[in-house]
C-alpha cells in the first residue's frame, strides 16, 4: 500500500508533543502539507523543527492558537487557508476524585475534549462536502469504553468523541468525506513515563519498568506494553488517506487489545 497525501492540507490539533507530534510527521511523511498548532510559538517552531528533523522535506506550517477558545479556532482555520485532513488530537486527562471534582471542571473537560473537536468540524465540514473529499479523525481513548473511577470526566468527554464522530459521519454521508474515532491505549508519551515511575522501582531501566508496570497495573493489555506515539500515528495517516475510503462513522482500536472486545 502506497499512502499519498500530496496536495492535501492537515491540521493536527495539539501536536506540540506526544500522540499529536507522532501524527504530524507521518501526514508530513505521507506529502501532506501539515499545521501544526499549540499554544505557544515558541513550542509551535520546536515542534515544526523536530518535524524536519524526521521528514527534512515536510512542509509544515505553524498554527499557533488556544482551539478551545472560538475566535482562535477561527482563526487557525482561515490561515491555513484550507483543511482537507483534520485530526482532532487535543485532550487533556487527569485523575479526580469523583466525589470532589467540581462541575467547572467537568465542564473544562468537555470544553476542550468534546466541544473544541464539535466546533472545528463544524467549521471545516462545509468545505470539505463541497470540495467531494474530506477526512476528520478524533483521538479518543481506552478510557471511553472502561471508564477509569479516577477519571469518569475524562472517560466520558471520549464517549461523546466517539458519538460526535458517528454522528457527523452521518452528516456527512455520501459527500466523500469521512469520519472517524481512533481509541488509543496507553501510550508511551512524556508525562506517562513519569507516571510509570511513580507506580514502579526508580532504579530499574525503561524497558523493565515498563514491564512491571504493564504487568501490575495494565494487566488487560494484550501486547503487555505501552503503545509507540508512532504506531497509533499509522493508524490515524492510513484513515487520513485515499485508501480508507469505505471506512466511516467508525470507532477504530489502537489499543494493545486493551479493551476486552471482539468488536471493531
Ligand atoms: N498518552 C496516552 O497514553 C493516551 C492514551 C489514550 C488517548 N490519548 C489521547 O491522545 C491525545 C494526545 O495525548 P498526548 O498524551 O499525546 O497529549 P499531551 O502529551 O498531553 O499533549 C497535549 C498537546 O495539546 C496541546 N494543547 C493543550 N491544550 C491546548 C489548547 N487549548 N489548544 C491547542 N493545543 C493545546 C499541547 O501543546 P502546548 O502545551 O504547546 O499548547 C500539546 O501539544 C489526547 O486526546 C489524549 O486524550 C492519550
Amino acid at each position: 500500500m502506497r499512502i499519498d497525501l500530496t496536495g492535501r492540507t492537515a491540521l493536527v490539533t495539539g501536536s506540540t508533543q506526544g500522540i499529536g507530534l507522532a501524527i504530524a510527521v507521518g501526514l508530513a511523511r505521507a506529502g501532506a502539507r501539515v499545521g501544526i498548532n499549540g499554544r505557544s510559538a515558541d513550542r509551535v517552531d520546536a515542534a515544526i523543527a523536530a518535524v524536519r528533523e524526521r521528514v527534512p522535506q515536510a512542509e509544515a506550517v505553524p498554527v499557533v492558537a488556544d482551539v478551545t477558545v472560538e475566535v482562535e479556532a477561527e482563526h487557525a482555520i482561515s490561515e491555513l487557508g484550507r483543511v482537507d485532513v483534520l485530526v482532532n488530537n487535543l485532550g487533556v486527562f487527569g485523575a479526580e476524585d469523583p466525589l470532589e471534582i467540581t462541575d467547572d471542571e467537568w465542564r473544562r473537560y468537555f470544553e476542550v475534549n468534546v466541544l473544541a473537536a464539535v466546533r472545528l468540524t463544524r467549521l471545516v465540514l462545509p468545505a470539505m462536502t463541497d470540495q467531494g473529499w474530506g477526512r476528520i479523525l478524533n483521538v479518543a481513548s481506552d478510557s471511553a469504553i472502561v471508564i477509569p473511577a479516577e477519571m469518569i470526566h475524562y472517560g466520558v468527554s471520549k464517549t461523546a468523541l466517539l458519538g460526535v464522530s458517528r454522528g457527523f459521519a452521518k452528516a456527512a454521508a455520501g459527500t466523500g468525506v469521512t469520519v472517524n474515532s481512533v481509541i488509543a491505549g496507553p501510550t508511551h508519551t512524556g508525562g506517562v513515563e513519569d507516571f510509570v515511575y511513580q507506580l514502579v522501582d526508580r532504579d530499574l531501566p525503561w524497558e523493565e519498568a515498563q514491564r512491571e508496570f504493564m504487568r501490575r497495573h495494565r494487566p488487560q493489555s494484550l501486547i503487555q506494553r505501552l503503545i509507540e506515539p508512532e504506531e497509533i500515528a499509522n493508524m490515524v495517516v492510513y484513515l487520513s488517506s485515499p485508501l480508507a475510503s469505505a471506512t466511516t462513522g467508525g470507532a477504530v482500536r489502537v489499543d494493545g487489545g486493551y479493551v476486552d472486545s471482539i468488536l471493531p
